[in-house]
């Protein structure tokens, strides 16, 4: 695990990662550490996002708990939400002991919770605090900080907001990653999970802010699912980051290194994968708190599209198997896969 570096190495860390040509999104409940590892191991290049945490969540909580990570999971951003630029600096700066490569404003998250406490997607209507908030962190860290944001909100449909917003930034803060989700927030009457569906997607939005502001790194996000549709995106914007399709079909993600960072190590074989999983699993498996039942969660989607998908599922998601914490069931899930394909004559 990655506990705090007094030495600070972020700096020589940063020096030779990769681009964030792909990203992988910040994911409340789906992208903690044991989501992360399994996709390191599927794509050595990407970026890795944690879910959003709460500035004052770490400077008054366990940071151990909240930001300890595998060592291998670099290139890793962390994701902070807050509003309070002295509390957002303090907490990046915890941050910063834990290497992580990136430090992430979150300020697209509609749900209500969020806005009560002033920050997300409302902070777009706030320029002016964004930027206190972005250089009062970087002031804190030697690390990149970028933010992640909305095309707008509510409905505000408009080009300029947006190119003002990310404008204003540029001119008045050290940040150059600009990733953005290619649809409004609508702050009133959708529930987040709406939020990430029904405002339209605008992608010329997104296209239109790299023509404009050509020295930033943008990343676009949002409702992208395939590989073709990545390769059509970067022909317009600097990286996409992907979300939801990454989390319930991981193996999407498995050409991403030749495809898009040109390794010519070959992808990872779903038996090599699984033995890796094993091991990880048996090993967080020794530590308290951890249990089968939260890691085996991440890896439903692993087999989308084989035969013996359904089994897998069913059997990693099944409470009276799980409870016995053996990550052996994993092993015995796999090979009712690998049976299954044989009876069915396709080749994994
Ligand atoms: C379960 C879930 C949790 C999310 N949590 C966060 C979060 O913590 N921070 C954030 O910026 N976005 C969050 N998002 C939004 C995603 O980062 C992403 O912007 C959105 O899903 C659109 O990308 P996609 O269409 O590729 O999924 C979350 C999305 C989902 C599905």
């Amino acid at each position: 695990m990655k506990t705090p570096n007094k030495s600070n190495k972020n700096k020589e860390v940063n020096d030779f990662i990769n681009k964030r040509t792909l990203s992988v999104a910040p994911m409340l409940d789906w992208t903690d550490r044991h989501y992360r590892y399994m996709a390191r191991v599927i794509t050595r290049n990407a970026w890795l996002y944690t879910e959003m945490i709460n500035a004052n969540a770490i400077i008054h909580g366990n940071s151990d708990k909240l930001l300890a990570y595998h060592p291998q999971e670099q290139p890793i951003a962390l994701q902070l939400g807050g509003s309070d630029p002295a509390a957002l600096a303090q907490a990046a700066k915890i941050a910063a002991g834990y290497a992580y490569n990136e430090i992430n404003l979150n300020c697209g998250c509609p749900s209500p919770r969020v806005q009560q406490g002033a920050f997300g997607a409302c902070l777009m209507r706030e320029v002016a605090l964004v930027a206190q908030c972005l250089n009062a962190m970087q002031e804190a860290v030697s690390i990149p900080v970028t933010i992640k944001h909305r095309i707008g909100l509510d409905k505000e449909t408009a080009y300029q907001p947006l190119a003002d917003f990310v404008g204003t930034l540029r001119e008045q803060t050290a940040c150059r990653v600009f990733i953005v989700h290619a649809r409004n927030a609508w702050l009133e009457g959708l529930s987040p999970k709406d939020n990430r569906d029904i405002p339209p997607l605008r992608y010329d939005y997104v296209y239109r802010l790299k023509q404009e502001f050509p020295d930033l790194e943008i990343i676009l996000n949002g409702g992208v699912t395939t590989n073709e549709q990545i390769s059509q995106h970067l022909q317009y914007v600097d990286g996409v980051m992907v979300g939801r399709e990454a989390y319930h079909n991981p193996m999407l993600m498995r050409s991403w290194d030749a495809e898009f960072y040109g390794s010519r190590q070959p992808a990872v074989e779903y038996d090599a994968l699984v033995e890796q999983l094993i091991n990880y699993t048996q090993q967080q498996l020794a530590e308290p708190d951890n249990s089968l039942r939260h890691m085996a969660r991440h890896y439903l989607g692993l087999m989308h599209g084989l035969q013996g998908a359904r089994q897998w599922r069913r059997m990693l998601s099944d409470a009276t198997l799980l409870k016995n914490n053996d990550a052996g069931l994993i092993a015995t899930a796999w090979q009712a896969v690998t049976n299954s394909s044989i009876s069915q004559s396709v080749s994994i």
